[in-house]
């Protein structure tokens, strides 16, 4: 995971770049959000803060919108996220041992990533494949009829 090195102007230069690119849009905001989201691949709270500044716009608002869209993350991640389904047919199929699985598997808890930056826990709601629950999804692909045998080797895929 990148370190961000709050001290060096770029970061802040690179922003305004941003900003100047949707500068003529009617609501900028979300743009200039997403695109710093890419570029960090979350949303640093001295980033956020200085596209309020900039924007002139108050803080509250650019947090609002910034925690209103799942596809915007305020904390840092994982270069990959897992996310297990919780709903009824993944729980009755065993999805509470797919998340300790991979809690093993992984050393962390949901909500949490690991040390190195590969990976990203959490847990979902329906995935919408609930015929071959239990399920997860790291990234955009889906696994299905999970056992922590076939955990185990998806991970593998991943490393
Ligand atoms: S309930 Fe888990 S995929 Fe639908």
């Amino acid at each position: 995971m990148e370190t961000i090195k709050w001290e060096d102007e770029h970061i802040f230069q690179e922003v305004d770049s941003i900003i100047e690119k949707y500068w003529e849009e009617k609501s900028p905001l979300l743009c200039v959000l997403q695109e710093i989201s890419l570029r960090w691949h979350y949303l640093p709270r001295p980033l956020m803060q200085h596209v309020a500044e900039k924007l002139d716009v108050p803080s509250s608002k650019v947090y609002g919108v910034a925690t209103f869209y799942s596809f915007l993350e305020t904390e840092p991640i994982g270069q990959h996220v897992v996310r297990v389904c919780e709903s009824a047919p993944c729980h009755v199929r065993g999805a509470m041992d797919v998340l300790s699985t991979l809690k093993r598997e992984l050393g962390i808890k949901e909500g949490e990533t690991t040390r190195d930056g590969k990976f990203t826990l959490e847990v979902t709601s329906c995935l919408g494949v609930c015929g071959v629950a239990p399920a997860m999804m790291i990234d955009q692909v889906t696994y299905g009829n999970l056992t922590p045998e076939r955990i185990r080797e998806v991970l593998t895929l991943y490393n």
